[in-house]
């Protein structure tokens, strides 16, 4: 640590050996000389000298900066400097600085900082590399599929509905539509845009989405009451991802309410760095041993179900730089909690 007293007439009056190391004189130069003189002419330390400027001119106690150094010999240092004011019985005593070479740390966290964007393009182009099989392994599949569908179909119509192959046949059918829909989901998911967030009514959208929700819940049979717990939210995000999420939280609220009624809550509050949505329902809840595997593509506890929606709603959250959380007890309910942020990360 570094350590210099400058006096109020610009001398030095006290300095150690590590700060003439640090600032690249031989040892005992300092004292008696003015800063003035060793530091301020036609030096290219603008910031370091700037930080002793500031505590004179603003009295200042603790001023902590970062800041480049050359020293005389050219080697450039990354130094924090702590700068105080010193008073004696209201009196200017000086101005006493604290120096660090903190080069190797900078070094270092710049180098930490290289190896996570690295790491993060690395996963950028795996995501993709995944995204254009998965495209690919759907666009080959889908043909197929409709004609194994078609042909039984085919020989469905022509033999008798009631005998055991037709029986087989109706197997074959109801697969291949299954897999018609999971290569449907799939392109879906592959083809997901990237996120064009705009400032957006988020209440009225929520609005628009329950009625579609009201809907949906009448065609499934499901008595449901709502509770809208809200006032009007303004917030930046790409509305159609946006309402994608909710249809899918929503929809999974009313699916897996307990027999055929039960009640959905919806908050929504600004909160100090972006916006809280919360859904809550009364329904069967999350078995525990289920809990960990909800998020994965096709993991679903329905008979007839692809298990992709909360996938896609997790994709769209965390493409707006937002996260989502699951709590729920089995029997009781779940809470489905989403977060996103005033400022969407930059790609
Ligand atoms: N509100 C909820 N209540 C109970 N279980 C839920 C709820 N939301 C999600 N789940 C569980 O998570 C699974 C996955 O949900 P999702 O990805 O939307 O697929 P899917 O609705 O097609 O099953 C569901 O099958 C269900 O087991
Ligand atoms: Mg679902």
């Amino acid at each position: 640590m570094g350590l210099l007293v400058i006096n109020p007439d610009g001398e030095i009056v006290t300095s150690n050996d590590a700060a003439s190391g640090i600032l690249g004189y031989a040892c005992r130069t300092f004292e008696g000389r003015a800063w003035g003189e060793l530091f301020l002419e036609g030096s290219g330390n603008q910031a370091f000298n700037q930080v002793i400027l500031d505590v004179i001119k603003e009295k200042k106690v603790n001023l902590h900066r970062r800041v480049p150094y050359v020293q005389p010999g050219g080697k450039t240092l990354q130094l924090s400097i702590t700068g105080s004011f010193l008073r004696e019985d209201d009196q200017i005593a000086g101005v006493v600085l604290i120096l660090h070479d903190v080069t190797e740390l900078q070094l270092l966290h710049d180098r930490e900082k290289q190896v996570l964007r690295e790491k993060h393009r690395m996963e950028r182009e795996r995501a993709e590399g995944l995204t254009q099989l998965a495209m690919a392994i759907a666009h080959q599949i889908r043909n197929p599929v409709m004609s194994i569908g078609g042909f039984a179909m085919r020989i469905l119509n022509k033999i008798d509905g009631n005998s055991l192959i037709a029986a087989y046949l109706k197997n074959i059918l109801s697969d291949a539509e299954r897999l018609e829909a999971i290569v449907r989901v799939v392109s879906e998911y592959t083809r997901i845009p990237t996120a064009q967030p705009v400032r957006v009514s988020v209440s009225d959208i929520l609005e628009r989405e329950m009625v579609q929700l009201q809907a949906k819940a009448a065609e499934l049979s499901k008595r449901v009451t709502w509770s809208l717990e809200f006032s009007a939210v303004e917030f930046v995000v790409d509305p159609v991802l946006f309402r994608r999420v909710l249809y899918e939280v929503l929809l999974n609220a009313v699916e897996f309410l307990k027999g055929d009624e039960g009640s959905v809550t919806i908050f929504l509050s600004e909160e100090k760095n972006g916006l809280l949505m919360e859904v809550v329902d009364n329904g069967v809840g999350i078995a525990e041993k289920d809990m960990p595997y909800v998020f994965d593509p096709f993991f679903t506890t329905k008979a007839v179900g692809v298990g992709m929606g909360l996938c896609f709603a997790r994709r769209i959250i965390s493409e707006h730089g937002g996260n989502v959380r699951i709590d729920s007890e089995p029997g009781k309910g779940t809470q489905v909690i989403m977060r996103f942020p005033d400022q969407m990360p930059r790609p």
